[in-house]
């Protein structure tokens, strides 16, 4: 077995994903980082070294990659305490409007990827009698204009983390989930400015959240502090789930 605890850290290229490896860097973990973007990923290993960080490219989508890393992580280190399902889309628009291809693609990647890794770690966590899954919902799954495909795939993220924390409780394995409101990355830097301005003027606490709000969120529930905590979903949004913003 590793001397290091052994992360798994999905859309860890930019982003939230990013603060979270920095996060788990810091917290003295080996991070094997996956991202589809290899321009981004493998900044990653040049900032952290070879030591910290290994950074794979693969697409959370293709079951054979995942079984495959899966496979590497067995071989290479024997263990895995912590697995982060982080990688996710957003494809907006109103139902009316939105291309089938569009609810195919935000369902593919947010909830069968993250279904997928859920499945590989759930053998080898099973196995290994311990481990830990933090899985990145969203606020959203509440509900949000132009967001059917993803509040629907974010939902789906939320009832899998409670499906698990039954499944996987007697194997010693805590799953559960961080809901993000809005946090300043890539993915929020494309909105239009004035629609990125009314949604900040619609939080209680009139800010964003930045990204290491949620890796701080996702450092608790990986810490050997929350035993007793499994299947639950934890709003790190500036108070917006409390639903009397506006
Ligand atoms: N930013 C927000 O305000 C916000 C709010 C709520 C929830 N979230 C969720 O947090 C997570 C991270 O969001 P972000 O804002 O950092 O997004 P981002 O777009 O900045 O980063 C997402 C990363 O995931 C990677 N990725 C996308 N598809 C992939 C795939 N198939 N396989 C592997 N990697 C893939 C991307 O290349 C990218 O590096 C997502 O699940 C998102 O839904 C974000």
């Amino acid at each position: 077995m590793s001397e290091k605890k052994i992360a798994l850290i999905t859309g860890a290229a930019k982003g939230i994903g990013k603060a979270i490896v920095e996060r788990f860097v810091s917290d003295n973990y080996f991070v094997i980082a996956v991202d589809v973007d290899d321009v981004s990923g493998k900044l990653l290993t040049d900032e952290y070294g070879s030591s910290k960080v290994l950074f794979v490219k693969a697409d959370i989508c293709n079951e054979k990659e995942m079984h495959d890393l899966f496979i590497k992580i067995q071989t290479d280190h024997k263990q895995l305490n912590v697995l982060v399902n982080n990688a996710g889309i957003i494809r907006d628009n109103m139902i009316w409007n939105m291309p089938v291809e569009d609810f195919d693609m935000v369902l593919n990647i947010n909830l069968k990827g993250t279904w997928l890794l859920c499945k590989e770690a759930a053998k080898m966590m099973k196995q290994q009698n311990f481990g830990r899954i933090v899985n990145i919902a969203s606020r959203a799954w509440l509900g949000n204009r132009g967001q059917s495909n993803y509040s629907a795939s974010k939902a789906g993220v939320v009832s899998l983390t409670r499906v698990l924390a039954l499944e996987l409780g007697k194997y010693n394995v805590c799953v559960n989930a961080v809901a993000p409101g809005l946090i300043d990355t890539p993915l929020t830097q494309k909105l239009e400015a004035d629609v990125l301005q009314k949604l900040i003027e619609a939080q209680p606490t009139r800010t964003m959240g930045k990204p290491s709000d949620i890796a701080n969120a996702v450092a608790f529930l990986a810490s050997d502090a929350t035993n007793f905590i499994t299947g639950q979903t934890i709003y790190v949004d500036g108070g917006k789930s409390i639903g009397a913003g506006i």
